[in-house]
């Protein structure tokens, strides 16, 4: 199995962005252990970070050849994108969506996503324990399909 993460923009300043609401990992710390925990579930684990929207939408497109899943922080594009969501939903990858925080205890211009529509599930709150969820989840998922 293979898994790709995508973080969108803004999360490879984690670790100094508002740790308060985001926590102290850094972008490196959070991917070394999703890698570790792929191991641990026999699951090979990709990832990418973007500040660009197209970026986002090529890899998704690309993902396809080389991936069964995806786990997706889209970060400030989650309430934005159109274009992430039409993604998602056109190369029927099964993905996870997942929140550092917990959008819906925020500002209520965080409470809707584009994306939890055409996703298998959404982890929101967990600070980086999100990604961890959202990777066992997505394994799971996968799993229970083959
Ligand atoms: C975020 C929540 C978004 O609202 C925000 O724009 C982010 C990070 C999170 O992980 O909690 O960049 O996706």
């Amino acid at each position: 199995l293979s898994v790709l993460i995508l973080h969108g923009p803004n999360l490879n300043l984690l670790g100094l962005r508002e740790p308060q609401i985001y926590g102290a990992s850094t972008l490196a710390q959070i991917d070394d252990r999703l890698v570790k925990l792929g191991l641990s579930l026999g699951t090979k684990v990709e990832s990418l970070q973007s500040n660009h929207e197209g970026v986002l939408v090529d890899a998704i497109h690309a993902a396809r050849e080389r991936h069964q899943g995806i786990v997706i922080n889209a970060g400030a594009y989650t309430h934005t994108s159109i274009a992430i969501r039409d993604a998602i939903s056109g190369v029927k990858i099964p993905t996870v969506e997942v929140h550092l925080s917990n959008v819906y205890h925020r500002e209520s211009f965080r409470h809707h996503s584009f994306i939890s529509s055409v996703v298998v599930g959404q982890i929101s709150g967990f600070g980086s324990h999100s990604y961890e969820l959202g990777l066992r989840a997505i394994v799971t998922y996968i799993q229970k399909s083959l």
